[in-house]
């Protein structure tokens, strides 16, 4: 079954940043012509590392005075905490960009615990956005990873969170002593406008082919499937070995 968003596969991770550095510039024009402000939400991890040091290394991109940088999720640990994905997101790209510290919106994690800082980032979402009852945020671009078990996000599989219809951002508490989690929920970001997922290396083929091409509906990343927003999956060739001609689309 072929799911609703396109899979590129690029020779190397140059290439992957260097495609995303232009819909990131396409999506903050189109944006900042239309609203005024490109809105950004970003995921932590290993694989979307080489695209923030390939956008702190860009001086054209920008403008940053209107760019507006969330998080995609965060572990429930100090904004110093070498565990932190604002951390890692700060030192890789922010530090290196002249954006103003106001339209820096980390998850604020230094409330008591996780679900009172996902209550607070959601106050956070609403009063940016401007939102009213039941209404969504909706970013200009999402940027995912995929996790070998199917999570993406905080959105792991058997998490009450894989439900919440209602909130824009839930607390998850994991076992097996890896940090607590908050995290965006999937009406959150299936009301974005360009949804990308990073994918990379071999470990990652199995579960990009259930969810790129399967649609395993036992895998989270499987729900990512944005009303009126494009999706894309950006694969390396380990991580894309395992998909049928049909959906590798080169760049
Ligand atoms: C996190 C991320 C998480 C990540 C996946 C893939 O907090 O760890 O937001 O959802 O995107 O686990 O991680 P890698 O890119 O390191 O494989």
């Amino acid at each position: 079954m072929r799911g609703p968003g396109s899979v590129i596969v690029f020779d190397d991770a140059t290439k992957m940043t260097e495609f995303v550095i232009r819909e990131w510039e396409r999506a903050s024009c189109e944006a900042i012509r239309q609203r005024g402000f490109f809105a950004v939400a970003l995921s932590g991890g290993r694989t979307p590392v080489p695209l923030y040091l390939g956008l702190a290394a860009r001086r054209d991109i920008g403008p940053w005075d209107k760019t507006h940088v969330f998080l995609v999720d965060e572990r429930f640990v100090p904004a110093t905490d070498a565990d932190s994905n604002y951390r890692m997101i700060r030192e890789r790209l922010l530090e290196a960009v002249d954006i103003p510290a106001s339209n820096v919106h980390p998850v604020p994690t230094g409330l008591p615990d996780a679900e009172s800082a996902a209550k607070k980032y959601e106050e956070i979402l609403t009063s940016f956005f401007g939102l009213s009852d039941g209404e969504l945020p909706v970013f200009d671009i999402i940027l995912l990873g995929l996790g070998t078990d199917g999570h993406t996000a905080s959105l792991f599989p058997g998490s009450r969170a894989l439900q919440e219809k209602g909130r824009l951002v839930d607390s998850a508490v994991l076992g097996n002593a890896r940090h607590n989690r908050i995290t965006l929920t999937f009406p959150v970001i299936n009301s974005a406008r360009n949804v990308l997922f990073l994918v990379t290396g071999k470990e990652k083929a199995e579960v990009l082919r259930e969810v790129a091409e399967e649609r395993n509906t036992a895998l989270p990343a499987s729900a990512v499937a944005p009303g009126r927003g494009r999706l894309l999956f950006l694969a390396d060739p380990d991580a894309a070995s395992r998909l049928s001609a049909g959906l590798r689309r080169m760049p």
